[in-house]
């Protein structure tokens, strides 16, 4: 079977890695890819969001699996093009993906189908939106976009004026366009926040193993948010009765309430949750893999992963046998390009990827990178995710930075501590 991989990203190019791996692929087409999915794969230039000629290139090349990577062509509706197509397709319709296009949308499947999450309310119109944070005791709120802001349409306030001026910036200025028609301010919540990815078909949830972003810039969770600097899996975080209260309490009452509302949810249900002293809490939805969460996990997947997306898209997940894992932990570090999250250079020659691939069980996945003329370049904020096995933590998280340490380019940097919180888990709570 061929199999076609929708975007450009870390993710993408560990999903191209992986997929090619699996024993019914015959060949992994991704667009429009990097460099790396260039070499693990073929690279086809096609705009995810170009739904006509994506649809035509897998009818002429007659692909036997679509795997849509991001979230924009998810909520746009490629899904629903492929299927009226009758071309398999994994990944959720436009209806379901609105779980993650819209937070407001969000907030109401959680509040009718009681599934823990912060306190909320939807603003359309800036001065009640104002007037609600002056009116607050409380002055510890998160204040939220509505629509899809490439992760950058969240502010965590420290104040009122903090959150004044982020309602300012979203309703007035408009700096995330359309997706600041709504917003939504939210109680802040404190605690460890994971990644909790499962496989649904709708009807059957399969979650995968518990993993851990660093979504801050620098070292010790400093800094302006980012797309996620590194993450490892597993996490001591997410204990096993842990685990079960989160399948519980979130991840099946999703899955029900979404099929209640006529809009059942195909693909990766992605939970962001936070572990307050009151247990976990929903923080967002997303409805795809996480980058970089889905390169560690992937790493540790065994077994054909296309099986496992043909039996979602196929409504199979069912009769699948349950997964292998891996239980050596895996650890991605992300390299940046100077200036990320802010405006970056392209264009950087990389080297050292070749000293790097000779880490044992390292494999460097590419984000932002392109080739021009034979060369590896920067083409992206995030430019790799470097990542390797190892027997315990600390071997991948030590493997995983020998692989840096062989890579290069001007202004290249990336956090020293990915996966050390897993460590103060264990310290705190050692048994
Ligand atoms: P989101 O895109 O909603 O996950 O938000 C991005 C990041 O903002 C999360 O990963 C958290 O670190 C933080 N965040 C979002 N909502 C809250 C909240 N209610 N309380 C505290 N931090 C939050
Ligand atoms: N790593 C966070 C995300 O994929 O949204």
């Amino acid at each position: 079977m061929k199999v076609l991989v929708i975007g450009q990203g870390g993710r993408e190019h560990a999903l191209v890695w992986k997929l090619a791996q699996s024993p019914s692929v015959s060949h992994v087409f991704c667009a429009p890819g990097n460099a790396g999915t260039a070499s693990d794969g073929e690279n086809v230039a096609i705009d995810p969001l170009d739904f006509d000629r994506l649809l035509q290139f897998a009818r002429q090349e007659a692909i036997g699996l679509t795997v849509v990577g991001p979230e924009t062509p998810l909520v746009g509706g490629l899904v629903d093009a492929f299927d009226a197509a009758h071309l398999p397709v994994f990944g959720p319709s436009k209806l379901a993906a609105e779980l993650e296009g819209s937070k407001a949308f969000a907030k109401d499947v959680m509040r009718q189908a009681a599934i823990p999450t912060a306190e909320a309310k939807v603003f359309v119109d800036l001065a009640a939106a104002e007037s609600y944070i002056a009116d607050r005791e409380q002055a510890r709120l998160v204040v939220k976009a509505d629509g899809l802001a490439a992760g950058k349409g969240v502010v965590v306030c420290a104040d009122k004026a903090q959150a004044l001026e982020a309602v300012r910036r979203i309703m007035r200025q408009r700096e995330f366009g359309d997706a600041g028609n709504r917003l939504v301010i939210e109680e802040r919540l404190d605690g460890q926040e994971a990644s909790i990815l499962a496989l649904t078909d709708g009807s059957t949830i399969v979650p995968l193993e518990a993993s851990q972003d660093h979504k801050a810039a620098f070292d010790d969770d400093q800094g302006p948010n980012t797309g996620g600097m590194g993450a490892y899996s597993p996490t001591p975080l997410i204990t096993p009765p842990l685990m079960d209260q989160i399948i519980g309490q979130i991840l099946v009452p999703t899955v029900h309430a979404m099929k209640k509302r006529g809009r059942p949810f195909k693909g990766i249900l992605y939970a962001g949750v936070m572990i307050t002293n009151q247990g976990p809490k929903v923080l967002e939805f997303n409805v795809r893999f996480g980058d970089p969460e889905a390169q560690p996990l992937l790493m540790r997947l065994q077994g054909d992963l296309a099986q496992l997306l043909l039996a979602v898209a196929e409504n199979r997940l069912a009769d699948q046998p349950p997964i292998d894992w891996t239980p050596r932990p895996a650890v991605c570090v992300v390299m940046a390009a100077a200036g990320y999250p802010d405006a970056y250079d392209k264009g950087c020659p990389i080297r050292g990827l070749d000293d790097a691939a000779r880490v044992p069980e390292l494999k460097v996945f590419h984000a932002g990178t392109a080739l021009r003329n034979g060369q590896v370049v920067t083409n992206g904020g995030r430019v790799l995710g470097v990542t390797a096995l190892g027997d315990t933590l600390a071997e991948a998280k030590l493997r995983a930075y020998q692989g840096v340490k062989c890579i290069r380019w001007d202004g290249a940097w990336c956090r020293h501590d990915i996966s050390d919180k897993a460590r103060r888990f264990a310290e705190a709570d050692p048994a």
